[in-house]
This record gives C-alpha cells, sequence and structure tokens, in this order.
C-alpha cells in the first residue's frame, strides 16, 4: 500500500525517491501490564494509528532523518559498533536505538539510508509511540540494506535494542508493534517470544481516552517506570533466598517452570504472604536476606544505563505489593485469555476491573484523573475499564459495546474533560485537541514494509 504523502514528503525533503514504506501501528495493552519483563504474558492489540517512514538507501554510512512535524529537528548520524546518544529527550535516540541493535546483530558493513518520519499515534499517551518509532527505524535500515526480515526475531532483538534509550522496558510493545494482526487480540508470552491469537469480540470496541497526564519515558516518568522492574529483580533474589532455588531464577516468572512452584499463580497471594513478610524493604534488610553486601545489592539490580544507581525511595522498596500484582496479573492474564475464546465477554470486563485495582493499589501506577476517569469509565456502561500501559499517567480504556460507543464517547467529553479536567487541572486541556485524545479502536493489523 503506497501512501502518497509520505512519499511526496520523502521527495520534497530529500530530492530523491524513497525505496521503502514502512507503516508501524501503535498499540492498547487489554491486560497484563508490567508483566512482560517478568517473562508473563501480556494481551494487547494493535491499533490504527502509525509511524509511517519513507526510507532510501545511502552509499555511505551514515543514517539522516527528518519528520513531518518540524518540532522534531533534522539530524544524522554514522553507523558504528558503538553510536554515540544524543542528549536525553532527542528523538534521535530512538532511530540510534534501532540502528545499534540492527548493526550490532546484522553486523557492522551496512549502508546508512534517508528516512522520513510521520506519525499519528498520539504521544506521551503509553500507546507505544516511542517503540512504533523504534520498530520504523529498524525495519526502514534493514530494508534499504535489502536484508531479509524476520519480525520475531527483530520483535526480540529491539525489546533489549531500546534499552539504549535508558528504559528497562520488557518486550510486549515491539513483538505487538511488529505481530498485531487485525480483529484479534495477541496473547504474548517471552523468553523465548511466542504469539497467539484470539479473536476480539466482534461487537465491541476500546473506547481510549486520555487522562491529559502526560506519561513520556524521559524525565521523571523514567525513574518511576525503571524502579519497577528493578523492584522485581529484588523480589526474584529475595525468593531465590527464601526458597533456596538453585540454580537462582533470573525472573520471577521463571518460577512457574521449577518442580513445587507450577501453582504460584493461582496461590499467589499465599505465596507471597508467606515469602515476602515485611511491608516495606529497606537497602540493608535485603542484603540481610540474600547474604549480598549493600553495595552488591546496588550494582546487581539498582543500576541505570547511565552507571548511576537508582535512588533507594524514602518509604523503602515494597517488593510485596509489586510481587503479588505480578502474579495475579499474569493469572488474570491467563484467565482473560479463556474468558475471550470462550467469548465471555462479561468475565473478560470484570478482569480488566481487577487488573486495574492491582495496577493502582500494589503497583502504583495510576494517578488521580485516571482513576477518575476508569471510574466514569465504568459508570457509563463499560464492560470493563482500566489504565493502559506503563502508567503514571497517559491513556484509561474501556471495553464497550459498539452500539453504546458514540454516546460514552460524547459522556467522557463531557464529565471528564469539561468537567473533572476544567475543574480541577485546567491547564491541562490547552495542550490536546479533543480529537487525538478520545477515540474509539478495534485491533488493527501489525507492521508492514512495502518495496516501491
Ligand atoms: C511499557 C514498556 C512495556 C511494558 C509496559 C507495561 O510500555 O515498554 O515493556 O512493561 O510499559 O506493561
Amino acid at each position: 500500500m503506497v501512501d502518497k504523502k509520505t512519499v511526496e514528503a520523502f521527495i520534497t525533503s530529500f530530492g530523491t525517491k524513497p525505496d521503502s514504506l514502512i507503516q508501524v501501528p501503535g498499540r492498547v495493552n487489554l491486560i497484563g501490564e508490567h508483566t512482560d519483563y517478568n517473562g508473563l504474558p501480556v494481551l494487547p492489540i494493535s491499533i490504527p494509528f502509525t509511524v509511517k517512514a519513507a526510507a532510501a538507501p545511502r552509499s555511505d554510512r551514515a543514517v539522516h532523518i527528518m519528520n513531518s512535524d518540524t518540532a522534531y529537528v533534522s539530524t544524522s548520524f554514522e553507523l558504528s559498533d558503538s553510536i554515540p546518544h544524543s542528549q536525553e529527550g532527542n528523538w534521535a535516540n530512538y532511530i540510534k536505538a534501532a540502528a545499534q541493535a540492527v548493526v550490532t546483530s546484522a553486523g557492522n558493513n551496512l549502508n546508512g539510508m534517508n528516512t522520513l518520519f510521520h506519525g499519528s499515534i498520539p504521544l506521551s499517551a503509553g500507546l507505544s509511540s516511542s517503540s512504533a518509532l523504534v520498530v520504523a527505524s529498524a525495519l526502514s535500515l534493514l530494508a534499504s540494506n535489502k536484508k531479509p526480515i524476520d519480525f520475531k526475531e527483530l520483535a526480540e532483538l529491539l525489546a533489549v535494542g531500546e534499552h539504549y534509550v535508558g528504559t528497562q522496558g520488557g518486550g510486549m510493545d515491539q513483538a505487538i508493534c511488529l505481530l498485531g494482526k487485525k480483529d484479534h487480540a495477541v496473547k504474548i508470552d517471552f523468553f523465548p517470544l511466542r504469539l497467539s491469537y484470539i479473536p476480539f469480540p466482534q461487537d465491541f470496541s476500546i473506547v481510549v481516552a486520555h487522562s491529559l497526564v502526560r506519561a513520556a519515558k524521559t524525565e521523571n516518568a523514567l525513574l518511576l517506570y525503571n524502579r519497577r522492574p528493578a523492584e522485581c529483580r529484588l523480589a526474584t533474589a529475595i525468593i531465590n533466598a527464601v526458597h533456596t532455588i538453585d540454580p537462582p531464577i533470573q525472573r520471577l516468572g521463571d518460577l512457574m517452570a521449577i518442580p513445587g512452584y507450577q501453582s504460584v499463580l493461582d496461590t499467589a497471594e499465599r505465596f507471597v504472604g508467606e515469602t515476602f513478610t515485611q511491608n516495606a524493604y529497606s537497602l540493608q534488610k535485603i542484603s540481610d536476606i540474600t547474604g549480598e553486601t549493600t553495595e552488591a545489592v546496588t550494582d546487581k539490580y539498582l543500576m541505570t544505563r547511565s552507571g548511576v544507581p537508582m535512588p533507594v525511595p524514602p518509604e523503602g522498596f515494597l517488593i510485596r505489593q509489586r510481587a503479588l500484582h505480578v502474579f495475579s496479573e499474569a493469572n488474570r492474564v491467563e484467565k482473560s485469555c479463556k474468558a475471550l475464546r470462550d467469548n465471555d465477554v462479561k468475565t473478560f470486563g470484570s478482569f480488566m476491573n481487577e487488573s486495574h485495582e492491582s495496577c493502582d493499589k500494589q503497583y502504583g501506577l495510576s494517578t488521580p484523573e485516571l482513576n477518575e476517569l476508569v471510574s466514569i469509565m465504568r459508570n457509563l456502561g463499560a464492560v470493563g475499564a482500566r489504565l493502559t500501559g506503563a502508567g503514571f499517567g497517559g491513556c484509561a480504556i474501556a471495553l464497550v459495546r459498539d452500539d453504546k460507543v458514540e454516546k460514552v464517547i460524547d459522556s467522557i467529553r463531557e464529565t471528564y474533560y469539561n468537567g473533572y479536567i476544567a475543574q480541577h487541572r485546567p491547564g491541562l486541556l490547552k495542550d490536546f485537541t479533543i480529537d487525538e485524545i478520545l477515540f474509539a479502536v478495534k485491533p488493527a493489523a501489525g507492521a508492514t514494509v512495502s518495496t516501491l
């Protein structure tokens, strides 16, 4: 499918025709939040908002990037074994993350490219605009070099490759952006990556509404986000010590493969209660349990990309609560998949609701605005409603019967934006137009690469 506008914009920018056109969707996660980096399943859909890239190879090793939105400054860099970072927050880092991963895996003899990006995924909304940009960049570079592309291998490569920008995320976003399917939710398991496609209920849509609190994974939210995988690493270390697991497991999800622990997801509350007896853990307490020095605990579990350790939160690490969320959420994903397969929409919706409560109370991902939005959605008759994505802001989603969608959207506009936000946080309204923050979607197709 040729996208005339993106091609024309490329020609205007670079003075030549592009060779390939890439299209990568954003995503909404239906359920399974912060489970992916623990090796536990998620259930997202791709959405019909995309990052498009038009690309052409260069004869040298330079990568020139432009964006149809001129707020993103054009720039260039050289492909190499070690691509230097741009300043934190600069969009070039996402393209560099992809380029670095591709060079590391495909070899350091690739040609560069000229690429023009055009994005329609709402930004800082938790809809995976960043991973879609990383994926689009990698596909552009591979297509420009006429390399064969295996979407599954690429998803695994880029899950780690995106850590270049400083996030310590899992592999959900890259996998669903690449491998989503129209009219289907995708159950994704990790380490190794496995996907199964489940038909999405025919007469239902997902209403997406931005809380207007930005969920940019730069700034403070990056620290908040990265602390969660760190807390899960600490939880894993404590489980290894308390249950003398040998050889030690690497991540929480590995526990399910250990004889005697297969039922942990079903008995999450009891297992977590018996294993984590503290309400909050100090560094010293963790070191007492694992038998490592506090310096070793810091080095092993709390490091950031820049080599500066994450600060210890003043209230201590809420490890029991984090572990309870992760195990119970994974259990909800399994049960939600069954509910979807049985076309039992009501049960599926109730798991979405439970997931929100757990994301809020146990994992600290919600905000007053997201809680308000979710409760409005439920009052309007949503079958289920929850925050989606990394949290700390961004969007809430609601599962809504198609015949109610219009009314629900109108009522959210009135009750949340013109009501709650106008009253409590009026300043937030000025940065957005309603259409980009409130809409309904059905599952869309995954990424495409067209040769022109
Ligand atoms: C972000 C990360 C994902 C995942 C979600 C939370 O989107 O990139 O890997 O951890 O947050 O479910």
